[in-house]
Formats: C-alpha cells, sequence, structure tokens
C-alpha cells in the first residue's frame, strides 16, 4: 500500500494525513510510541503489511496477512483523564462498526474491543497510553481489520472464531477505500470523545452492543464472576449487574456471553 493511495480521496482533517506505510514492522504501535516520543503530530497514522511483534489485548499474539488485513496505528493526544482511555476503545469500535455497515455489513460489538461478523471476530483493538500518568500525553490507538483473507488464511485454531469481510461476502473489499471511510469515521467519533460528547458515542454503541442486556462471564485476571451487561458508563465501563444484584463496574477484563 502507498500513501499516496490512501491520501489521494481521504476526506479527514487530521487523522491519516501524516502517513506513513510500511511493509513490516515490529508492532505499529510501538513505531507510533516513538514517533510520539518525537512529536509527532496527533492523527499520525502508521501502516505495516505484516507485524513481526503483533500484539493484541492480555498479552496476545496478532498476525497480519500481507495485502489481506489492515494493520495501522494513530497517535491521539487527547486532553482527558487516564480513566477515560476506554471510551477512546469504544469509540474506535463505533467506528469501525459505522464503516462496515458503510460496506453493507451488519457488525456487532463485543465489549470492550472486538467488532464481530456473524459472531466471528473480524477486527481488534488495542488502544495504548504513552508514559504521562494523570493527563494523557499520548495514546496509540490500534487497529487489526481482516479484509480479504480466505478461511486457509487462518491458522486452523482461528478458523472457527475469526472471519473476514471476504469470508463473509465472497467479494474482495477495496483497501485504500475502506481505510479512507474507516480514518473518516474514527475521526468523527474520536472527536465525540475528545470534545466529550461521549454520550454519542454510547448511544451508536448500544444499538451495536452484542452483551448489553445478555447474560456474562467476567474474567479479571483470578477472579471469574457472572451476572447480566446492563450498561457502559460514560467513561467507557461495562456494568454488569451480579448475582447479588449489585452493579460492577467492569474496566479491564474478558467478557464472554453465556448461552442457555
Ligand atoms: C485484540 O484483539 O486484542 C487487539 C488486537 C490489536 C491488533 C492491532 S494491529 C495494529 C496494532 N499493532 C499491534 O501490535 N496491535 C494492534
Amino acid at each position: 500500500m502507498k500513501p499516496e493511495q490512501i491520501l489521494k480521496g481521504l476526506k479527514t482533517k487530521t487523522f491519516g494525513r501524516n502517513l506513513i506505510c510500511m511493509e513490516e514492522a515490529t508492532s505499529t504501535n510501538d513505531v507510533v510510541a516513538e514517533l510520539a516520543r518525537q512529536g509527532a503530530p496527533e492523527g499520525t497514522v502508521v501502516a505495516a503489511e505484516t507485524q513481526t511483534k503483533g500484539r493484541g489485548r492480555l498479552g496476545r499474539h496478532w498476525a497480519s496477512q500481507e495485502g489481506k488485513s489492515l494493520t495501522f496505528s494513530i497517535l491521539l493526544r487527547p486532553k482527558l483523564h487516564a480513566d477515560e482511555l476506554p471510551g477512546i476503545t469504544l469509540a474506535a469500535a463505533v467506528a469501525m462498526a459505522k464503516t462496515l455497515e458503510d460496506f453493507h455489513f451488519r457488525p456487532r460489538i463485543k465489549w470492550p474491543n472486538d467488532v464481530l461478523l456473524e459472531g466471528r471476530k473480524v477486527c481488534g483493538i488495542l488502544t495504548e497510553m504513552g508514559p504521562k500518568k494523570d493527563r494523557m500525553a499520548s495514546v496509540v490507538l490500534g487497529i487489526g481489520i481482516n479484509l480479504n483473507q480466505s478461511s486457509r488464511d487462518f491458522p486452523k485454531e482461528l478458523r472457527e472464531i475469526a472471519t473476514s469481510l471476504y469470508r463473509i461476502s465472497g467479494r474482495k473489499a477495496g483497501r485504500a477505500r475502506f481505510f479512507q471511510m474507516l480514518l473518516l469515521n474514527m475521526e468523527e467519533t474520536y472527536r465525540w470523545v475528545a470534545e466529550r460528547h461521549f454520550y454519542k458515542v454510547l448511544t451508536q454503541w448500544r444499538e451495536r452492543s452484542s452483551v448489553l442486556g445478555r447474560q456474562v462471564k467476567v474474567t479479571l485476571g483470578h477472579r471469574v464472576f457472572y451476572g447480566q451487561a446492563v450498561d457502559a458508563d460514560e467513561k467507557g465501563a461495562l456494568l454488569v449487574r451480579n448475582d447479588v444484584g449489585i452493579i460492577e463496574r467492569v474496566t479491564s477484563a474478558d467478557v464472554q456471553t453465556i448461552q442457555f
């Protein structure tokens, strides 16, 4: 992918205006973090065809197939408090879902950072904070989306739980156009967070959530509890009513819906 292909027709103000496309990176999140240290502007985007150390939440590995996925990170410099970070992840998930809808798919968002098509994961989001503790100096938002992989492109153990646009529709998606639309949608939903209109993200998230109203199993390190996902709050935390009726605020955990 060449920057010119993306920049031509890109309608954003800042997202992707400073764009670096690499063949291979360790992790685009690390490349952007380094650029942040060097003073790069908000909206800087680094995309890579493959990553040697692609990572997901909870220490998981993330694999990208050259030419078939979109793998990139964006530099943000929000004037928000650190505990508002989950809101950025939700905003990105909403932007991803809106983009998939623009391409006529019907996505669901699995709190906090997965976007699903037909119950399988099509996209992962990894939001990481820069060194400053309180007011966020920089945030790196990393996105991986499976566009044109066939089932054979996925390792066996992922075939049942991961999918791509191509597997769902049988058609190849134009990567440049998808990227442009995604950046535009992300810029919009990020602005909602940055300008403290988070309710707009929440409204959009509620309409697309795969967990709201469902019974869930919440894993917080070694602690596991069950309950019903009732809402997300103004900072993006998931609110779960536990077995004894108390609402627990979940900020960082693994959440699985339970089938009865
Ligand atoms: C997850 O599902 O747990 C999150 C996956 C995030 C993957 C993206 S790909 C671009 C960026 N660079 C990384 O190393 N990870 C994120």
